[in-house]
């Protein structure tokens, strides 16, 4: 029998009240990924026909970006009237007259592929109308309960707002907010719900009982209570971020990349490391930073959405953003490659140095206090301590080019536009204005003068 189709909803229109962040709760980050990012990672694994996402009206940039990664249809719900009405306006979206609704809640950013699979596994063999995916927590907290007859039948589920006290004690199996719904018997069932309880909601729970009825309902239980886990408060968004980094520190140990203290180090889920490579505390990994093989990445850095080649090491409390560190090159202490810098195979950039749009070639040193913006320096050339390409001049920004094997001494100022020719030596203190051929010196300073004496006749001045 061909494999009914799979059509995902995700619910993702909720105010999110309690997090008190004055901003949409599922664009909020776990581990450098949107809490709703995590769940469509986890849905697009099961290969669904169709993904729509319900989300409120004058949806973020940042929300739309998000949907249109994952290639889901956005279906806006105004206001949010609760999670059936949400279903509702997803329906209005989905033409199909057969196959499986897989429903989702946008904020249980731990939800894994094999619990999905599950889910639909076991909906599929029991025939059923309608399956949820439920869980057994430490501590049941504030989530809808499955409320089971004497016999373990499931008869419906009740939110922890509408339960009386002793009930919530006993009652200790939850509702994760995972569905699997035959489509056709959803489209019509979903008309039927009602808002009478304490909420003054839809709430998609209440499908259960209708289905129960028929003796068409399931409760399948999730094998990791974790990976069921709600984000409805600043409280749970910080654990929730806590597991999923700790998974992904599992990851990495296991590949052999070296992480010296695992609660002290903050590695993005879109991150990766090569084996071999040493992480260092207080190290932050974001967005899709790749490291390669053998690295050093030394205590504090800050590495956004870079790239670091094979054997190179970052030392410390060093920032690079979306820049390129070839192999055997060295960054830092404190250095600053700030967003479209290129560094080529075993060059040098050292202490309180500032790169941004620069290309270093290979072998090149900029070892001290210096910054160069907009610059292209060939390979082998040797930046003194305190250069600064003047890349500005009000309006514009100019390019500076060094050739390779080039000397600037200390304490240069290179206005750009302007170009140093390969070979060419400019002398310490010079403001480079025009450029230099390749071979040449250019000094710019005034030549030295002494005037014996002077010291001592200043003192006797100042009496
Ligand atoms: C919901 C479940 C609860 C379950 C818990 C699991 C209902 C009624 N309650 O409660 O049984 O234990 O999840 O975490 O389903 N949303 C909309 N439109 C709305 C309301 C919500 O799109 O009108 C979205 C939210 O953005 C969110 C999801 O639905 O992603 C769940 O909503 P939330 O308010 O967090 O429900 P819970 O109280 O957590
Ligand atoms: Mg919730």
């Amino acid at each position: 029998m061909a494999t009914p189709p799979l059509y995902v909803i995700a619910l993702a229109a909720g105010k999110g009240t309690r997090m008190k962040a004055g901003k949409v709760k599922v664009l909020l980050e776990a581990a450098g990924r949107p809490l709703l990012g995590h769940v469509l990672e986890s849905a697009r694994a099961l290969r669904p026909s169709e993904i729509v996402a319900v989300i409120p009206k004058d949806p973020p940039a940042e929300l739309t970006a998000l949907l249109a990664q994952y290639k889901a249809a956005a279906a806006v719900q105004d206001p949010p009237r609760g999670t059936a009405d949400a279903v509702k306006v997803a329906l209005s979206k989905i033409s199909a007259k057969t196959g499986n609704a897989m429903i989702l809640i946008g904020d249980a950013p731990l939800m894994d592929p094999a619990t999905l699979r599950k889910l639909l596994n076991r909906h599929k063999q029991a025939k059923a109308l309608l399956s949820v995916l439920s869980f057994v927590p430490p501590d049941p907290g504030a989530y809808g309960r499955i409320i089971r007859d004497p016999f373990g039948a499931p008869e419906r589920i009740t939110e922890h707002k509408d339960l009386g006290k002793n009930e919530r004690e006993r009652h200790r199996e939850c509702n994760t907010g995972f569905w699997v719904v035959d489509l056709p018997w959803l489209r019509k069932q979903i008309t039927k719900i009602n808002n009478k309880n304490a909420s003054g909601e839809f709430y998609l729970t209440d499908l259960f009982e209708i289905a129960a009825n028929e003796g068409r309902a399931r409760a399948v239980v999730a094998d990791d209570p974790e990976c069921c886990i709600g984000v409805n408060t600043q409280a749970e968004l910080a654990i929730a971020a806590a597991l999923l980094r700790e998974r992904k520190m599992e990851a990495l140990l296991a590949k052999g990349v070296t992480i010296v203290d695992p609660y002290h180090t903050y590695i993005d889920v879109t991150a990766e490391v090569g084996a071999g490579t040493v992480i260092e505390p207080g190290v932050l990994l974001q967005g899709e930073t790749k490291i390669a093989a053998d690295c050093r990445i030394r205590a504090g850095a800050v590495i956004r959405d870079s790239l670091i080649g094979k054997g190179a090491s970052v030392l410390p409390y060093s920032v690079i953003e979306e820049s390129s560190v070839g192999p055997l090159a060295q960054i830092g202490p404190m250095a600053h490659l700030r967003p479209g810098s290129k560094i080529g195979k075993g060059a040098k950039v050292g202490n309180y140095v500032e790169l941004k749009k620069a290309e270093l070639g290979e072998g090149a040193k900029a070892n001290h206090l210096s910054y160069l913006g907009d610059a292209k320096i060939g390979a082998g050339a040797n930046i003194g301590a305190g250069t600064i390409t003047c890349n500005y001049d009000g309006t514009n920004k100019h390019v500076t080019e060094i050739g390779a094997e080039a000397f600037i001494g200390s304490d240069t100022q290179l206005v750009a536009p302007v170009k140093v020719g390969k070979g060419a030596y400019v002398g310490s203190g010079t403001t480079v204005t025009k450029n230099v051929p390749a071979g040449a010196l250019a000094v710019s300073r005034a030549p030295q003068k002494n005037i014996p004496g002077w010291a001592a006749r200043n003192k006797k001045k100042k009496k």
